[in-house]
């Protein structure tokens, strides 16, 4: 008896199959068939209610029958039956279900799936499904499904939100030559989800990569909690990108597809890599199931061609990993190994003249290098090699250099000869791809994937008690007002409070107020009208700036009241701001939204017309890590402007960093309160000069 409702599901010594049915072609009997003939060697007892054999097998009537112990049930009976089976299931002591019946929660019977989930916790039992195909398993001969066939042996572990394309990737396995241990379809996740899955195949020996097809999580940050602490590389492709596809995915599988860019964001943050496609899935699960990481920047190519070269080269920089120069002493050597009119820059060009020595002695040489962190290795098919000799002598260079834990992937352009060559340095760990791009590709997965496994831990900064306290002041009296927003003074001070950089403003309500404040604060100033009823303070007329003395402020402080109530004139109008007058800087925008999936979720973008027409802007789960918020810096097309342009200096993107920092702090601890905040614009200044968060606004989370 297993001890683990996972170990009994994925590695049953006993398996019962409730609904195993007589008639050929059916969901019952194929499941029963495919267990009995493709290998697996636990128990199996057909459960069928008028049948006394199938399959050669003894069928018992009820599973309360059956005379041992019984390990998991596959479910194949009508979904108004599952409540019953479930209950009787639980009677037996099984501890594991794979439940395929369909018609569940992505038909809307909420319920009835929350009750099957209830009466498997009564006898601590847990649901794989409803909804799916099953558990295929290599290393344990088991297909608990209604897939044809086992998939191509391999490293790696499909987890699968889609049933239909788990049974199409288990066929694809065998002609794209890209195996997998075993493939578990997850379906509705009503129980057991993605996170459960990737921690047990954590310490699964059979697994050395978890692939995963996501259309949409219920938990996000448990998801992204149990990818930080998984070891295994990770890759997943999501679907629902699309504003459309993200509806179909919420009718397909009853879960919501969340935004594709906080998807994007949470697999950065817990270092998963992604998938740009099906193919790229495939591809880049097979280098991250055969080799280790890419633990530096320093990629070299070795090519016979120079087209290939070129367009690996191309590829490089594409995909974030730009070829740098070998050192001298790298280029040196790899002369040793090509014709006088060779290259040994990087792509090293051993030219078509080179045979299996060349390769040989190149490889050899450059996986032993301490600059090279990892290798890509071209090939285009001529008729004075055999691209099998080639592949061999790729494998004895690598074996025979002495080193291990870098990575290598390989591309042969050529014929069928290239492709069998291709399936042979496979078959012995070294993936290969029919286009340099690809080989590139699966590199960069390799760098992305070691890349963020450095960030993922990096700790963040907690928040002081004090700032809480300060910031709940402002926000319960906004509610105790009846008000769902805070005007601009008081969002300033919750910014304040969680020590974000804000212009110093005060309340006015009367000219003489008005005047004795702009002195305190020093002139030029900024007024601007505050109400909860005018949000859009500069098309009501209720902002003036640059008011440089005494008589300005007076006259001010009247025009904006006039255009105020111009405007609306029953607005409840609390005075009017004055504040300090920001000189000039880069305009940014920092924002948050509550995200259905991961919760406070931070974005950040230029300002102005970068925001508003290009949509410019990158978002992560909070809190936000300081190498993240410089990530988030780099990422956005408009970084060079940060960077410093047209002889400008570059901005304080160090301050720009930190503040990200403090205001996904300040969104995480005030998770319960604020919905949706901005700070914009925030002007960002010099190296050294910092940041002022110039405007700012909370919306308030209503009470439940
Ligand atoms: N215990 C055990 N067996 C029972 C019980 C019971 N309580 N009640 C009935 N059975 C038997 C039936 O007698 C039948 O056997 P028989 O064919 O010998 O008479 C067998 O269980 C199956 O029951 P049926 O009523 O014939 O059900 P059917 O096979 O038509 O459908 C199924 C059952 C397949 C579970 C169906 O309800 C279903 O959900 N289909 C969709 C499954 C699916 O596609 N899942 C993956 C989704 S992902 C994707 O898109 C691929």
């Amino acid at each position: 008896m297993k001890n683990s409702a996972i170990d009994a599901i994925m590695h049953p010594e006993s398996l019962a199959v409730v609904g195993a049915s007589t008639t050929p072609g059916k969901i019952g009997y194929t499941v029963l068939e495919n267990l009995v003939k493709q290998g697996y060697t636990g128990k199996i007892y057909p459960i069928n209610p008028s049948a006394d054999e199938i399959l050669g097998l003894k069928c018992y009537h009820s599973i309360l029958e059956v005379p041992g112990t019984v390990d998991a049930a596959v479910m194949t009976i009508p979904a108004k039956l599952v409540p019953q089976a479930v209950e009787e299931c639980g009677k037996k002591g099984v501890k594991g279900l794979i439940i395929i019946t369909s018609g569940f929660s992505e038909v809307g019977k909420r319920e009835l799936e929350e009750q099957i989930v209830d009466i498997a916790h009564q006898y601590n039992m847990r649901i794989l499904g409803p909804n799916i195909v099953g558990v295929l398993s290599n290393s344990d001969k088991m297909n608990a499904s209604f897939a044809p066939y086992l998939p191509l042996p391999g490293k790696a572990t499909l987890v699968s939100q889609s049933g239909a394309l788990l049974i199409a990737i288990d066929a694809s396995t065998y002609t794209r030559g890209v195996g997998f241990d075993k493939l578990i379809s997850i379906g509705n996740m009503s129980d057991l989800d993605f996170a459960d899955m990737i921690a047990w195949l954590n310490d699964d020996p059979n697994t050395s990569c978890v692939t995963l097809y996501v259309e949409g999580f219920k938990n996000g940050r448990r998801f992204m909690d149990v990818c930080r602490a998984s070891s295994k590389p990770i890759i997943a492709l999501k679907s629902g990108v699309s504003a459309h596809g993200a509806a179909a995915a919420a009718s397909h599988t009853g879960s919501l597809a969340g935004a594709a860019k906080v998807y994007g964001a949470a697999f950065e943050q817990a270092g998963v890599v992604q998938a740009s496609d099906l193919d790229n899935l495939f591809d880049r699960t097979l280098a991250l199931s055969l080799q280790p990481p890419m633990k530096g920047d320093n990629l070299l190519i070795i090519t016979n061609g120079g087209g290939v070269g070129v367009l690996a080269t191309d590829a490089a920089e594409r995909y974030d990993l730009p070829l740098k120069f070998a050192p001298a002493e790298v280029q040196a050597e790899l002369k040793k190994h090509m014709p006088e009119f060779g290259s040994a820059k990087n792509p090293v060009d051993l030219t078509g003249m080179a045979g299996n020595e060349w390769y040989h002695d190149a490889i050899k040489f450059a996986y032993a290098h301490n600059w090279v962190d990892g290798l890509v290795v071209l090939y285009c098919e001529t008729a004075v090699t055999d691209p099998l000799e080639i592949a061999k002598s790729i494998k004895s260079a690598l074996d025979e250099s002495g080193t291990k834990g870098k990575p290598v992937t390989v591309s042969f352009v050529g014929g069928e000869r290239s492709e069998k060559a291709m399936s042979w340095l496979v078959d012995h760990g070294i993936p290969a791809y029919g286009a340099p791009d690809t080989a590139v590709n699966a590199m960069a997965a390799l760098r992305e994937f070691a890349r963020m496994k450095e960030m993922v831990n990096e700790s963040v900064a907690a928040c002081g008690e004090e700032g809480r306290a300060e910031a709940l002041k402002v926000i319960e009296h906004a509610r105790a007002e009846g008000r769902d927003s805070l005007t601009e003074i008081e969002a300033k001070q919750v910014f304040s409070a969680y020590g974000l950089p804000v212009t110093r403003t005060k309340l006015a309500t009367s000219e003489d107020e008005a005047v004795a404040i702009a002195r305190e604060i020093g002139f030029p100033v900024v007024m601007k009208i505050v109400s909860p009823d005018i949000l859009h303070k500069s098309d009501a007329g209720g902002v003036k700036v640059n008011i440089k003395d005494e008589a300005a402020v007076r006259e001010a402080y009247r025009a904006i009241l006039t255009n105020a109530r111009n405007y609306k004139s029953d607005a409840n109008i609390h005075g009017i701001a004055i504040q300090e007058m920001a000189p000039w800087g880069t305009e940014v925008i920092l924002g948050s939204v509550n995200d259905q999936t991961f919760g406070p979720t931070m974005m950040f973008g230029l300002g102005g017309i970068f925001v508003e027409v290009l949509k410019d802007v990158t978002f992560r789960v909070a809190p936000v890590a300081t190498s993240q918020a410089l990530r988030m810096l780099a990422e956005i097309r408009g970084a060079p402007i940060l960077a410093g342009i047209r002889g400008e200096e570059p901005r304080d993107r160090k301050v720009l960093a930190e503040t990200i920092c403090a205001y996904s702090n300040m969104i995480l601890d005030l998770a319960d309160e604020i919905a949706e905040s901005d700070a914009n614009p925030v002007l960002v200044y010099a190296e050294g000069k910092g940041v002022k968060v110039v405007d700012a606004r909370i919306i308030l989370k209503p009470r439940p």
